[in-house]
């Protein structure tokens, strides 16, 4: 590839040309038939935004408010795991990028570097720690704590994956995480002093976790407790009823059980049913600044991004991650502008509606 990259589609390309075929196919791959992962993106385009003019706006400013603090853009960072496949800081240099765009970073369970490690890397930033709950709860309790402890500020707790999806990608490269590269805080838990593989640690997760156990679990922690997974209005009432402090719209990039809606298709009807009561995030297929306007005109607070965070760090390490948040801030930017808009919450569902079929269908 010529020149600098321009747009997240160049940072993709790059970090394609840089990265060996297996650790691509994990990163970028989706489960069976990748429906839902070629949805997620499809989807935000079967929305057009509807522009207002002579609107008056001088300044337009991204910044927002999420969970009672400021981040410079309604764009957080979702939780991916194993970062050091890409690039040797990993979740260091992501959570740098983060803390220089003024954002929030999700760090997941499965990082490669421990919650402490990164907090102390990059001390200024916001952080969450993304949660999979164990069946034992000692081994739940002791990877919350260590976050509790570390300064992050949420809790993410992701429902969609009781078992991994079926990643035919990963099959067919025979791609396995190399030995050595461990989770280090998933070990500590265990307290064990070998490295857990993503499948024992997988086989250690609870599949049998209810809204029961979500309710003790936001009832005992200190730290606002979100649900990561969410796609239906039932599901987004049982989350508030069960005390989430929001929730975030996700299939897990098509990673998990393909076929089901994209999530710019989920979201409209969870905004419905939360009614403002919690905060919603959506993630999924954003790659654009006009995806992130359609999100926030459906009704969400912000959006993450997972992959293209990825492709950052893969093309140019901490500086291409920073890079990629801040071309979509850019993006944003002119989008709000463009739309009359001089703020994030000046995006109504006024200022969308559903393509015109002929043009969803032409592509
Ligand atoms: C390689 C990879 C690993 C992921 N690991 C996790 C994880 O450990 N925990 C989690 O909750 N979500 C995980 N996700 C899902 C992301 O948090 C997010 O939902 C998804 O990437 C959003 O879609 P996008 O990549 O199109 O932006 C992962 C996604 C990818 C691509």
């Amino acid at each position: 590839m010529t020149g600098e990259p321009i747009n997240i589609a160049d940072f993709e390309r790059i970090a394609a040309e840089k990265l060996d075929a297996g650790v691509l196919g994990y990163f970028a791959g989706g489960a069976c038939d990748e429906v839902t992962l070629g949805d997620n993106v499809a989807a935000w385009r079967r929305w057009r935004l509807r522009p207002r003019m002579l609107a008056g706006v001088e300044e337009v400013r991204t910044g927002v408010e999420v969970l009672g603090a400021e981040v410079s853009m309604p764009v957080l960072v979702a939780p991916v795991a194993y970062q050091r496949l890409v690039d040797t800081d990993g979740e260091v240099g992501m959570a740098r990028a983060a803390a220089a765009a003024g954002t929030v970073m999700c760090l997941s369970t499965l990082a490669t570097t421990r919650p402490g490690e990164v907090a102390a890397a990059a001390p200024d930033g916001r952080r969450w720690f993304q949660l999979y709950c164990f069946r034992d709860e000692g081994v739940t309790r002791a990877l919350m704590d260590e976050a509790v402890g570390s300064g992050f500020e949420a809790i993410v707790v992701t429902v969609d994956a009781p078992r991994g999806g079926r990643r035919e990608r990963d099959l067919r490269t025979g791609f396995s995480i190399p030995e050595g590269l461990g989770v280090p805080s998933v070990r500590a838990a265990l307290g064990v002093d070998r490295e857990v593989t993503i499948e024992e640690t997988f086989a250690l997760m609870d599949p049998t976790l209810s809204w029961r156990d979500l309710e003790r679990l936001a009832s005992e922690c200190d730290l606002p407790v979100l649900v990561k997974g969410i796609l239906t209005a039932e599901d987004a009432e049982l989350a508030v009823q069960h005390g989430a402090a929001g929730v975030v719209v996700s299939n897990h990039g098509g990673r998990q059980l393909d076929c089901v809606l994209a999530t710019a298709d989920a979201l409209p009807e969870v905004v419905d049913a939360v009614q403002g009561r919690a905060t919603v995030l959506v993630d999924g297929g954003i790659r654009r600044g006009t995806d992130i306007a359609i999100a926030l005109a459906l009704g969400a607070d912000a959006v993450l991004i997972g992959r293209p965070a990825l492709w950052g760090l893969a093309a140019g390490g901490e500086e291409g991650a920073r890079r990629v948040l801040e071309l979509l801030r850019d993006e944003l930017e002119l989008t709000l502008t463009l739309c009359g808009c001089a703020a994030p919450d000046a995006l109504s569902r006024a200022h969308v509606q559903r393509a015109p079929v002929a043009s969803v269908y032409s592509g």
